[in-house]
Parts: C-alpha cells; structure tokens; sequence
C-alpha cells in the first residue's frame, strides 16, 4: 500500500526575475517500508519536493495524501511528527546554544511524546539507537564530529516515532568511511522500526547501497522512476544514461572494503 502520493504536485516560485517552475506536475508514491531514492542534478527541484511533503511549502498545484487521506497545506501536529526530516548539515540543523539531549527532546515536548519525566529516557533511547552513548546528551553540538552529529540528526528525527523520514543529503558532508557507517545505521533502522524513507541524494553510489526505487528529476520534472536495479541496468532516460555513467566506477575491492567497513560498525 502507498504511504505518500504526490499527485500532480507543482511548484512555482514568483521571483524578481520571473516565475521559477521549481517542480512541475510531479507524481508518485511510496510504498510503506521503502526507500524511494530522489536523485537530479543541483537544482532539478529535489529540496522542493521534500519542502512539500513535510508542509514547509505548500504546493501551487496537485495534492498529497499520507496513509489514504489528504494532507493539508496547514499540517496537523500528528502529520508533522509522523513525516520528519533529516537535513543535509547536522551542525546548522542543530542549535549551537542547546545541548543535543535538548534538540532531541523539543520534538518530544512539541508533540507531547510520553510524560513530561519519560522523556529523557526516551531522549537516551534515541542516543542508544543510534549507536551513541546515552550520556552524550549533554554536551554541545561543537564538541562532536561530523559523524556524530549526523547520528544527532537522525536520532531527533527517530525520538518523534515517525513513519516517514525525509533525508536531504544525509551523508554528503561526511567523508566516505562514516558515510558507510551511517548509510548502514540509516538501513537498519529502516527495517528494524518499518520506516518509509525519501532519500534525496545526488550521489548515485549511495543510491545503490539504499534504495529500493529511484526517481530522477530533471529540471522540475520526473523523468523516470524504477527500481534501483532496473534503473542501473536499463536506463530508459537519456538523462538517466548520463548521470549513471558519471558515477565512478567502484571495483569489488573497494566495494568488498566498504562493505566490511559498514559491517564492523
Ligand atoms: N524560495 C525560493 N525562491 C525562489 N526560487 C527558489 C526557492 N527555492 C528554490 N528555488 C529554485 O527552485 C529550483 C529548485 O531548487 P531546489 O532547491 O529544489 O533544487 P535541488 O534539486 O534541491 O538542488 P540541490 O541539489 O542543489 O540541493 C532552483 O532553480 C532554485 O533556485
Ligand atoms: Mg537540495
């Protein structure tokens, strides 16, 4: 069954210069349990349409529905947790001045998640879950590494129990060996909690490694959608065809080395 349905969904930006067609008549689904990769060159409308499906943007035209009914442009605080969103950069997402027990928790207080005194516990929880030590919580977002506090990140999204996580880059301001790591923390938790994942990446060897459906855009539009593997295999897009073949080619060495690498986290 389809958790998210964009139908139709366009977005128009009245600029200076003139209307900008950030996206233009997009539609598709995703299946509750999966990961749709959203890949496109910068600028191909990509943020957009994760600024609509977590109601920062309401749309021009077209509609949504999550799990078999309309989401409104002005978003119930049950539909705000249940769609949460990883950002691409863990350090501005965060605030310098709150500890990061404290970033998690504002999710919690805002929708009211478990008794006022539960929700420390809860804030460790996602700590744990994310593969950090629980007493973490109280220090400050400088103090961590990038990796860290990516896993910040996706631990505040998790303490709000959602169904859906939007990730918007969440791995490419991480070098290569965390960027594994964290990639394979994202898939466990996906199959272990029953997420639903749009993952927004330019980066189509993630793409590989996470999706189980890939939706390129171009300029606005969509262009092609497939599984990842009928996408790799059999590009049917022109512009597709060229941004596979941009991809460096990973021989089994490498992949065989990343892939120990993620086993060992
Ligand atoms: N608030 C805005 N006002 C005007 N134009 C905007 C606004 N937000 C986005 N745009 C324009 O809409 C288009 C799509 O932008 P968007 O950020 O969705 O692209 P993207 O695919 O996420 O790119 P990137 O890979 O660089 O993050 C771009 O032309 C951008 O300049
Ligand atoms: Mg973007």
């Amino acid at each position: 069954m389809s958790l998210l349905e964009v139908q139709n969904v366009s977005k128009t930006f009245h600029t200076d210069h003139g209307p900008v067609h950030a996206v233009r008549d997009v539609s598709l689904s995703v299946a509750q349990g999966e990961c749709l990769a959203v890949v496109g060159e910068s600028g191909s409308g990509k943020t957009t349409l994760a600024n609509m499906i977590l109601g920062i943007l309401a749309p021009s035209s077209g509609r949504l529905r999550f799990d078999g009914a309309d989401l409104p442009s002005r978003r119930l605080p049950d539909h705000r947790r249940a769609i949460q969103l990883v950002q691409q950069n863990p350090l501005s997402s965060l605030n310098p001045k709150r500890t990061i027990g404290a970033s998690i928790r504002l999710g919690l207080d805002t929708y009211g998640i478990g008794d006022r005194s539960g929700r420390w516990r809860v804030v460790e929880e996602a700590l744990d879950a994310v593969g950090l030590p629980p007493a973490m919580r109280k220090r400050a977002p400088s103090s961590l590494s990038g990796g860290q506090r990516q896993r910040v990140g996706i631990a505040r999204a998790l303490a709000c129990d959602p169904r859906i996580v939007v990730l918007d880059e969440p791995t490419s301001a991480l070098d290569v060996l965390v960027q594994a790591r964290v990639l394979r923390l994202l898939n466990d938790l996906r199959v272990s909690r029953g997420l639903t994942y749009v993952f927004i990446t330019h980066d189509l060897a993630v793409v590989r490694n996470v999706a189980d459906r890939v939706a390129v855009f171009k300029s606005g539009q969509l262009v092609e959608t497939g599984t990842t593997e009928a996408i790799f295999t059999n590009p049917r897009d022109p512009y597709t065809r060229s941004l596979i073949s941009a991809v460096p080619v990973v021989d089994d060495d490498e992949l065989s080395l990343r892939n120990s690498l993620a086993e060992g986290t």
